[in-house]
């Protein structure tokens, strides 16, 4: 069962160590409880989709203290900086232009090359985030397809022992998931409606739209743009258990010879470790340069092998032209 501990430094203190170990903490914000963990350590991102039992790896929100700090890891475009000078801390996330060398999980970010950033004001988490030289990946602390806990008995009756600590600060005060304005495109997009509300972003910004008028907006090309999906350069062929010539070769489990072309999910055949690995590895064998395609080995279909599944096979359906 989880250690669940009330706010005190002391306790405070404790959930950061837990944290800096790559463990599981579930944390009260002003929206809902989210399950944190260290968003530039791909291991402990990889455990937040095993908690959670999610099928496909959603990008997640990190959690900064301070808009010097999200710079690290995202371009403050000009509407950023008047959004944030408006609403943060608070409930709202915006979606920004990730920089080319972030130390952000790759899994994380679904390795899309924006970030969904937000800075809480919860006081909880803000003294987490201070202590902590690193930003925190968490979505809402319950399992997949279940509601967003507002409570800590929520996130127990939910998670329970998939989660290390809980830090428990009772009733959160808005109750539901932040507001999603993706700032990365041409024209503002409300993605996610939250508790601040559109109007009160444009009278900030001027018009936003919503996903529902991207369809009619002919000045954003597509709807698909909004699906959140990594496509690699390379052709992917998926349950290959021998490559081709020329091939990447993706594997699961132990391997004979191991070459250059060789990228190992995981050699122990371990679930947690090819979700941490893969969009990193991904990258790394995405290279026209050096290869023609990428066969990957057959994974098996339970548990997070569902998520890492289900993100290969967008890998491979999206290089069909
Ligand atoms: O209030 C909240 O935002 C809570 C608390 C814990 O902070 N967190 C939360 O996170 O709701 P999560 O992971 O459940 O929601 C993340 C949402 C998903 O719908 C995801 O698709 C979207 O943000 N998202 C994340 N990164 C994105 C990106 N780069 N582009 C578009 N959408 C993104
Ligand atoms: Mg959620």
């Amino acid at each position: 069962m989880p250690i669940v501990i009330d706010p005190t430094p002391e306790h405070i203190a404790q959930a950061c160590v837990a944290l800096k170990q790559g463990k599981l903490v579930a944390i009260p914000t002003e929206t809902v409880y989210g399950l944190a963990a260290n968003a530039t350590d791909d291991k402990a991102v990889a455990r937040i989709f095993e908690a959670k039992g999610r099928p496909s790896f959603n990008p997640l929100i990190i959690h900064i203290p301070s808009l010097d700090k999200a710079e690290t890891f995202v371009t403050i475009t000009p509407q950023a900086e008047k959004v944030a000078e408006a609403f943060w801390p608070g409930p709202l996330t915006m979606i920004l232009p990730q920089k080319p060398h972030s130390p952000i999980s790759k899994l994380a970010s679904s390795g899309l090359q924006t970030l969904a950033i937000r800075m809480p004001s919860h006081p909880v988490a803000r003294a987490l985030l201070k202590e902590l030289d690193f930003p925190l990946a968490a979505p809402s602390a319950n399992r997949s397809g279940h509601i967003s806990p507002t409570n800590p008995s929520h996130v127990m009756k939910s998670l329970g022992d998939k989660v290390d600590f809980i830090l428990a600060d009772g009733q959160t005060h808005h109750g539901v998931e932040s507001t999603i304005i993706d700032l990365s495109r041409n024209k503002p997009v409300l993605l996610r409606y939250g508790s601040i509300l559109k109007h009160e972003i444009e009278a900030i910004i001027g018009p936003v739209l919503t996903p529902e008028e991207i369809t009619k907006n002919t000045q954003i090309t597509a709807p698909g743009q909004l699906e959140s999906h990594y496509a690699p350069h390379l052709p992917v062929r998926l349950n290959v258990t021998t490559p081709q010539k020329g091939e990447a070769f993706l594997t699961f489990g132990p391997v004979l010879k191991k070459d250059d072309t060789v990228f190992a999910l995981s050699d122990k055949g371990d679930l947690i470790e090819a979700a941490a690995n893969l969009f990193k590895l991904l990258y790394e064998a995405d290279n026209p340069e050096k290869f023609t395609s990428i066969a990957v080995m057959p994974i098996p279909r339970q548990g997070l092998g569902l998520a890492i599944n289900d993100r290969l096979t967008r890998a491979a359906a999206d290089k069909s032209p």
